[in-house]
Protein backbone atom coordinates (compact mmCIF):
# COMPACT_ATOMS: atom_id res chain seq x y z
CA UNK A 1 0.00 0.00 0.00
CA UNK A 2 1.72 3.22 -0.54
CA UNK A 3 2.64 5.67 2.05
CA UNK A 4 0.02 8.71 2.32
CA UNK A 5 1.56 12.14 3.16
CA UNK A 6 -1.78 13.62 3.12
CA UNK A 7 -1.62 15.90 6.33
CA UNK A 8 -2.54 14.52 9.67
CA UNK A 9 -5.00 15.83 12.06
CA UNK A 10 -2.36 17.35 14.16
CA UNK A 11 -0.83 18.92 11.48
CA UNK A 12 -4.47 20.32 10.13
CA UNK A 13 -5.12 21.75 14.14
CA UNK A 14 -1.47 23.46 14.32
CA UNK A 15 -2.13 25.13 11.08
CA UNK A 16 -5.21 26.01 12.25
CA UNK A 17 -4.08 27.67 15.39
CA UNK A 18 -1.24 29.80 13.54
CA UNK A 19 -4.30 32.01 12.65
CA UNK A 20 -4.14 33.01 16.40
CA UNK A 21 -0.89 33.39 17.82
CA UNK A 22 -1.89 34.03 21.39
CA UNK A 23 -3.67 31.03 21.02
CA UNK A 24 -2.57 28.80 24.24
CA UNK A 25 -2.97 25.57 22.58
CA UNK A 26 -5.49 24.22 24.89
CA UNK A 27 -8.26 23.72 22.32
CA UNK A 28 -5.73 21.64 20.03
CA UNK A 29 -4.76 19.77 23.27
CA UNK A 30 -8.68 19.28 24.08
CA UNK A 31 -9.86 18.25 20.29
CA UNK A 32 -6.88 15.65 19.85
CA UNK A 33 -7.95 13.84 22.97
CA UNK A 34 -11.32 13.73 21.15
CA UNK A 35 -9.72 11.97 17.92
CA UNK A 36 -8.30 9.60 20.60
CA UNK A 37 -11.35 8.83 22.33
CA UNK A 38 -13.04 8.21 18.89
CA UNK A 39 -10.63 5.79 17.46
CA UNK A 40 -11.01 3.66 21.27
CA UNK A 41 -14.89 3.58 19.94
CA UNK A 42 -14.12 3.01 16.50
CA UNK A 43 -11.66 -0.47 17.76
CA UNK A 44 -14.92 -1.44 20.06
CA UNK A 45 -17.33 -0.79 17.33
CA UNK A 46 -15.25 -2.64 14.70
CA UNK A 47 -15.28 -5.52 16.92
CA UNK A 48 -18.78 -6.01 16.96
CA UNK A 49 -19.74 -9.25 18.87
CA UNK A 50 -16.40 -9.89 19.87
CA UNK A 51 -16.45 -6.78 22.19
CA UNK A 52 -16.08 -7.81 25.51
CA UNK A 53 -18.45 -5.15 27.44
CA UNK A 54 -20.33 -4.78 30.61
CA UNK A 55 -23.99 -6.30 30.37
CA UNK A 56 -26.74 -3.55 29.07
CA UNK A 57 -27.31 -0.84 30.69
CA UNK A 58 -29.55 1.20 32.84
CA UNK A 59 -32.47 3.76 31.47
CA UNK A 60 -30.50 6.41 30.61
CA UNK A 61 -32.31 10.64 31.13
CA UNK A 62 -34.29 10.78 28.26
CA UNK A 63 -35.97 7.19 29.27
CA UNK A 64 -34.22 5.31 27.06
CA UNK A 65 -32.14 1.87 27.08
CA UNK A 66 -28.53 2.09 27.60
CA UNK A 67 -26.85 -0.01 25.08
CA UNK A 68 -22.99 -1.29 26.76
CA UNK A 69 -21.68 0.21 24.31
CA UNK A 70 -23.12 3.78 24.90
CA UNK A 71 -21.95 3.25 28.48
CA UNK A 72 -18.64 2.91 27.24
CA UNK A 73 -18.26 4.97 24.88
CA UNK A 74 -19.35 7.74 27.65
CA UNK A 75 -16.62 6.46 29.42
CA UNK A 76 -13.99 6.50 27.24
CA UNK A 77 -14.90 9.94 26.32
CA UNK A 78 -14.46 11.13 29.94
CA UNK A 79 -11.73 9.24 30.57
CA UNK A 80 -9.69 10.72 27.52
CA UNK A 81 -10.37 14.46 28.34
CA UNK A 82 -10.78 14.97 32.12
CA UNK A 83 -7.12 14.73 33.16
CA UNK A 84 -6.11 17.26 30.68
CA UNK A 85 -6.61 20.44 32.33
CA UNK A 86 -8.59 21.98 29.01
CA UNK A 87 -11.80 21.24 30.60
CA UNK A 88 -14.01 23.44 33.48
CA UNK A 89 -16.86 20.05 33.09
CA UNK A 90 -18.74 18.07 30.53
CA UNK A 91 -22.36 17.04 29.43
CA UNK A 92 -23.45 14.47 27.62
CA UNK A 93 -26.71 12.22 26.45
CA UNK A 94 -25.68 9.40 29.03
CA UNK A 95 -25.36 11.44 31.97
CA UNK A 96 -28.29 13.33 33.67
CA UNK A 97 -26.17 16.23 35.24
CA UNK A 98 -22.90 17.89 34.76
CA UNK A 99 -19.91 16.10 34.88
CA UNK A 100 -17.20 17.99 37.34
CA UNK A 101 -13.34 17.30 36.40
CA UNK A 102 -12.17 15.27 39.23
CA UNK A 103 -10.43 16.34 42.42
CA UNK A 104 -6.96 16.13 41.43
CA UNK A 105 -7.14 17.55 37.81
CA UNK A 106 -6.54 20.67 37.08
CA UNK A 107 -9.74 22.70 35.35
CA UNK A 108 -9.64 24.57 31.89
CA UNK A 109 -11.32 27.16 30.07
CA UNK A 110 -14.00 24.90 27.87
CA UNK A 111 -17.04 22.61 28.50
CA UNK A 112 -17.26 19.68 26.37
CA UNK A 113 -21.16 18.11 25.05
CA UNK A 114 -20.89 15.10 23.55
CA UNK A 115 -23.37 12.38 22.38
CA UNK A 116 -21.03 9.40 22.72
CA UNK A 117 -22.73 6.94 20.34
CA UNK A 118 -25.20 8.19 18.12
CA UNK A 119 -27.67 5.69 16.30
CA UNK A 120 -26.82 3.31 18.80
CA UNK A 121 -29.86 1.11 17.56
CA UNK A 122 -27.78 0.40 14.64
CA UNK A 123 -25.27 -1.39 16.27
CA UNK A 124 -26.72 -4.59 16.67
CA UNK A 125 -27.71 -4.68 13.06
CA UNK A 126 -23.73 -3.24 12.27
CA UNK A 127 -24.78 -0.14 10.59
CA UNK A 128 -22.58 2.61 11.04
CA UNK A 129 -23.14 4.80 13.79
CA UNK A 130 -20.91 7.92 15.28
CA UNK A 131 -20.17 10.32 18.11
CA UNK A 132 -20.70 13.94 18.06
CA UNK A 133 -19.44 16.18 20.16
CA UNK A 134 -19.48 20.70 20.72
CA UNK A 135 -16.93 22.51 22.35
CA UNK A 136 -18.25 25.76 24.25
CA UNK A 137 -16.34 28.32 26.89
CA UNK A 138 -16.89 28.16 30.39
CA UNK A 139 -18.72 31.34 31.82
CA UNK A 140 -15.40 33.59 32.69
CA UNK A 141 -16.41 33.25 36.23
CA UNK A 142 -15.94 28.84 35.91
CA UNK A 143 -12.26 29.82 34.71
CA UNK A 144 -11.98 32.47 37.35
CA UNK A 145 -12.82 30.14 40.33
CA UNK A 146 -12.36 26.91 39.09
CA UNK A 147 -15.91 25.80 40.86
CA UNK A 148 -18.46 23.31 40.05
CA UNK A 149 -19.96 23.77 36.67
CA UNK A 150 -24.23 23.30 36.70
CA UNK A 151 -26.62 22.84 34.04
CA UNK A 152 -26.94 26.83 33.54
CA UNK A 153 -23.22 26.89 32.49
CA UNK A 154 -23.76 24.74 29.25
CA UNK A 155 -26.98 26.68 28.26
CA UNK A 156 -25.47 28.42 25.42
CA UNK A 157 -26.72 29.07 21.83
CA UNK A 158 -25.33 26.80 18.85
CA UNK A 159 -23.61 30.37 17.57
CA UNK A 160 -21.20 30.33 20.38
CA UNK A 161 -19.66 26.98 20.16
CA UNK A 162 -16.15 27.22 19.47
CA UNK A 163 -15.44 23.97 17.76
CA UNK A 164 -17.54 21.09 16.98
CA UNK A 165 -17.74 17.86 14.96
CA UNK A 166 -18.15 13.71 15.32
CA UNK A 167 -16.80 10.34 14.21
CA UNK A 168 -18.58 8.28 12.01
CA UNK A 169 -17.30 4.05 12.28
CA UNK A 170 -18.48 3.30 9.05
CA UNK A 171 -16.66 1.26 6.41
CA UNK A 172 -13.99 3.83 7.04
CA UNK A 173 -13.70 5.62 10.41
CA UNK A 174 -13.91 9.66 9.92
CA UNK A 175 -13.30 12.62 12.07
CA UNK A 176 -15.22 15.88 10.09
CA UNK A 177 -14.66 18.93 11.86
CA UNK A 178 -15.07 22.65 12.63
CA UNK A 179 -12.80 25.17 14.17
CA UNK A 180 -15.32 27.95 12.65
CA UNK A 181 -13.09 28.29 9.45
CA UNK A 182 -14.86 25.65 7.15
CA UNK A 183 -14.96 22.02 7.44
CA UNK A 184 -12.54 19.38 7.35
CA UNK A 185 -12.71 15.69 7.39
CA UNK A 186 -10.12 13.08 8.24
CA UNK A 187 -9.97 9.88 7.05
CA UNK A 188 -8.03 6.91 10.06
CA UNK A 189 -5.11 5.67 8.38
CA UNK A 190 -5.37 2.26 9.97
CA UNK A 191 -1.54 1.82 9.20
CA UNK A 192 -0.73 4.36 11.59
CA UNK A 193 -3.87 4.62 13.73
CA UNK A 194 -3.93 8.53 12.53
CA UNK A 195 -6.51 10.57 11.21
CA UNK A 196 -5.46 11.99 7.38
CA UNK A 197 -6.87 15.05 6.36
CA UNK A 198 -8.80 13.50 3.16
CA UNK A 199 -11.62 16.54 2.19
CA UNK A 200 -9.96 19.61 3.39
CA UNK A 201 -13.28 21.60 2.42
CA UNK A 202 -16.49 20.25 2.50
CA UNK A 203 -19.29 22.33 1.04
CA UNK A 204 -22.91 21.08 1.18
CA UNK A 205 -24.27 21.35 -2.36
CA UNK A 206 -27.26 24.44 -2.24
CA UNK A 207 -29.58 21.91 -4.27
CA UNK A 208 -30.56 18.09 -4.09
CA UNK A 209 -32.99 15.91 -5.10
CA UNK A 210 -33.05 13.30 -2.10
CA UNK A 211 -34.27 14.11 1.68
CA UNK A 212 -34.35 11.98 4.79
CA UNK A 213 -37.32 11.69 6.98
CA UNK A 214 -39.18 9.05 9.45
CA UNK A 215 -41.93 8.67 7.32
CA UNK A 216 -43.76 6.62 10.21
CA UNK A 217 -44.27 9.62 11.78
CA UNK A 218 -46.49 10.72 8.97
CA UNK A 219 -49.73 11.23 11.15
CA UNK A 220 -47.67 13.64 13.61
CA UNK A 221 -46.28 15.92 11.27
CA UNK A 222 -47.37 19.73 11.49
CA UNK A 223 -48.75 21.05 7.75
CA UNK A 224 -45.56 22.43 6.07
CA UNK A 225 -43.99 19.23 6.68
CA UNK A 226 -46.80 16.93 5.17
CA UNK A 227 -46.78 19.78 2.30
CA UNK A 228 -43.05 19.30 1.90
CA UNK A 229 -42.63 15.97 1.80
CA UNK A 230 -46.11 15.52 -0.69
CA UNK A 231 -44.65 17.90 -2.71
CA UNK A 232 -41.45 15.79 -2.84
CA UNK A 233 -43.15 12.70 -3.54
CA UNK A 234 -45.41 13.91 -6.33
CA UNK A 235 -41.97 14.21 -8.19
CA UNK A 236 -41.86 15.13 -12.03
CA UNK A 237 -45.59 16.01 -12.33
CA UNK A 238 -45.74 18.06 -8.94
CA UNK A 239 -45.63 21.53 -8.06
CA UNK A 240 -41.14 21.21 -7.81
CA UNK A 241 -41.58 19.32 -11.29
CA UNK A 242 -38.62 16.69 -10.22
CA UNK A 243 -38.15 13.31 -9.12
CA UNK A 244 -36.77 12.93 -5.22
CA UNK A 245 -34.83 10.15 -3.75
CA UNK A 246 -35.30 9.04 -0.09
CA UNK A 247 -33.07 7.65 2.57
CA UNK A 248 -33.43 7.15 6.02
CA UNK A 249 -30.71 5.19 8.40
CA UNK A 250 -31.31 6.17 11.89
CA UNK A 251 -27.96 7.17 12.65
CA UNK A 252 -28.30 11.22 12.07
CA UNK A 253 -24.57 11.30 12.46
CA UNK A 254 -24.26 8.93 8.92
CA UNK A 255 -27.00 11.50 7.30
CA UNK A 256 -25.29 14.44 8.46
CA UNK A 257 -22.26 13.13 6.76
CA UNK A 258 -24.05 11.61 3.49
CA UNK A 259 -25.30 15.40 2.90
CA UNK A 260 -21.67 16.95 3.56
CA UNK A 261 -20.74 14.71 0.91
CA UNK A 262 -23.25 14.99 -2.06
CA UNK A 263 -25.86 17.52 -0.95
CA UNK A 264 -29.45 16.02 0.47
CA UNK A 265 -31.80 17.38 3.71
CA UNK A 266 -32.76 15.74 6.93
CA UNK A 267 -35.90 16.39 9.00
CA UNK A 268 -35.91 15.02 12.22
CA UNK A 269 -39.38 17.77 13.21
CA UNK A 270 -40.93 18.79 15.35
CA UNK A 271 -44.02 16.68 15.68
CA UNK A 272 -47.75 16.12 18.16
CA UNK A 273 -46.70 12.57 18.70
CA UNK A 274 -45.90 13.39 22.34
CA UNK A 275 -46.61 16.77 23.65
CA UNK A 276 -43.65 16.63 26.06
CA UNK A 277 -40.73 16.11 23.20
CA UNK A 278 -41.34 19.13 20.91
CA UNK A 279 -39.14 16.60 18.59
CA UNK A 280 -36.89 13.91 18.56
CA UNK A 281 -33.22 14.67 18.96
CA UNK A 282 -31.71 16.73 21.50
CA UNK A 283 -30.30 20.20 21.10
CA UNK A 284 -26.95 21.13 22.75
CA UNK A 285 -24.88 17.55 21.47
CA UNK A 286 -26.86 16.76 18.74
CA UNK A 287 -28.57 19.37 16.38
CA UNK A 288 -25.97 22.34 17.51
CA UNK A 289 -22.71 20.82 16.57
CA UNK A 290 -24.21 19.14 13.04
CA UNK A 291 -26.00 22.30 12.98
CA UNK A 292 -21.85 24.33 13.01
CA UNK A 293 -20.88 22.11 10.57
CA UNK A 294 -23.78 22.45 8.12
CA UNK A 295 -23.35 26.30 8.44
CA UNK A 296 -19.41 26.63 7.84
CA UNK A 297 -20.02 24.18 4.85
CA UNK A 298 -22.41 26.32 3.07
CA UNK A 299 -25.71 24.40 4.47
CA UNK A 300 -28.19 25.38 6.63
CA UNK A 301 -29.56 23.53 10.10
CA UNK A 302 -33.20 25.41 11.52
CA UNK A 303 -35.86 24.06 14.13
CA UNK A 304 -37.99 24.77 10.79
CA UNK A 305 -39.23 28.01 12.17
CA UNK A 306 -35.87 29.84 12.58
CA UNK A 307 -32.16 28.89 12.75
CA UNK A 308 -30.92 26.81 15.10
CA UNK A 309 -27.54 28.22 15.86
CA UNK A 310 -29.67 31.37 17.59
CA UNK A 311 -31.84 29.07 19.89
CA UNK A 312 -30.88 29.91 23.66
CA UNK A 313 -31.67 26.47 25.24
CA UNK A 314 -33.52 26.41 28.54
CA UNK A 315 -32.11 22.56 29.15
CA UNK A 316 -29.71 20.53 29.18
CA UNK A 317 -31.19 17.61 27.42
CA UNK A 318 -33.09 19.46 25.61
CA UNK A 319 -34.81 18.57 22.69
CA UNK A 320 -36.00 19.99 19.14
CA UNK A 321 -37.49 20.10 15.27
CA UNK A 322 -33.83 19.95 13.20
CA UNK A 323 -34.43 21.03 9.98
CA UNK A 324 -30.48 20.83 7.86
CA UNK A 325 -28.59 20.37 4.90
CA UNK A 326 -28.73 22.10 1.54
CA UNK A 327 -29.52 25.57 1.36
CA UNK A 328 -32.28 25.74 -1.07
CA UNK A 329 -34.29 23.23 0.41
CA UNK A 330 -33.97 24.24 3.74
CA UNK A 331 -34.90 27.63 3.25
CA UNK A 332 -37.92 26.34 1.32
CA UNK A 333 -39.42 24.34 4.67
CA UNK A 334 -38.82 27.17 6.39
CA UNK A 335 -40.52 29.41 4.69
CA UNK A 336 -43.57 26.92 4.89
CA UNK A 337 -43.10 26.77 8.55
CA UNK A 338 -43.09 30.45 8.63
CA UNK A 339 -44.57 32.65 5.35
CA UNK A 340 -48.78 32.37 6.70
CA UNK A 341 -49.76 31.70 2.73
CA UNK A 342 -47.50 28.87 2.79
CA UNK A 343 -49.10 27.06 5.83
CA UNK A 344 -52.49 26.09 3.51
CA UNK A 345 -52.37 22.70 2.78
CA UNK A 346 -51.16 21.77 -0.74
CA UNK A 347 -53.59 22.24 -3.79
CA UNK A 348 -56.21 19.17 -3.74
CA UNK A 349 -54.50 17.56 -6.90
CA UNK A 350 -51.59 17.00 -4.81
CA UNK A 351 -53.74 16.70 -1.68
CA UNK A 352 -55.50 13.42 -3.16
CA UNK A 353 -52.61 11.97 -4.28
CA UNK A 354 -50.44 12.58 -1.00
CA UNK A 355 -49.48 9.45 0.38
CA UNK A 356 -48.58 10.48 3.70
CA UNK A 357 -52.12 12.64 3.93
CA UNK A 358 -54.18 11.81 6.87
P1 LIG B 1 -29.14 8.07 19.87
O1 LIG B 1 -28.72 6.71 19.38
O2 LIG B 1 -27.97 8.90 20.31
O3 LIG B 1 -30.24 8.02 20.89
O4 LIG B 1 -29.72 8.90 18.61
C1 LIG B 1 -30.53 8.32 17.65
C2 LIG B 1 -31.25 9.41 16.92
C3 LIG B 1 -30.63 9.83 15.61
O5 LIG B 1 -29.34 9.45 15.37
C4 LIG B 1 -31.55 9.26 14.56
O6 LIG B 1 -31.66 10.12 13.49
C5 LIG B 1 -32.85 9.10 15.28
O7 LIG B 1 -32.54 8.96 16.63
C6 LIG B 1 -33.61 7.91 14.81
O8 LIG B 1 -34.88 7.98 15.31
P2 LIG B 1 -36.04 6.95 14.87
O9 LIG B 1 -35.76 5.67 15.60
O10 LIG B 1 -37.30 7.62 15.31
O11 LIG B 1 -35.97 6.78 13.37
MN1 LIG C 1 -27.85 10.58 19.20
MN1 LIG D 1 -26.41 8.45 21.74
Amino acid sequence: MPVSTRHTLTQYLIDQRRRFPSASGDLNGLILDVAIACKTIAREVASGALAELPAAGEVNVQGEAQKPLDVASNEVFLRQTEWSGHLAGMASEEMDAPYQIPAGYPRGKYLLVFDPLDGSSNIDVNVSVGSIFSILRAPDDVVASGRDVTEADFLQPGHTQVAAGYAIYGPSTMLVLTVGNGVAGFTLDPNIGEFRLTHPDMRVRPDTQEFAINSSNSRFWEPPVKRYVDECLAGRSGPRGKDFNMRWIASMVAEAHRILMRGGVFLYPRDNKDPSKPGRLRLLYEANPIAFLMEQAGGLCSTGRQPMLGIQPRELHQRIGVVFGSRNEVERIQRYHTDPASRELPEPLFAERGLFRD
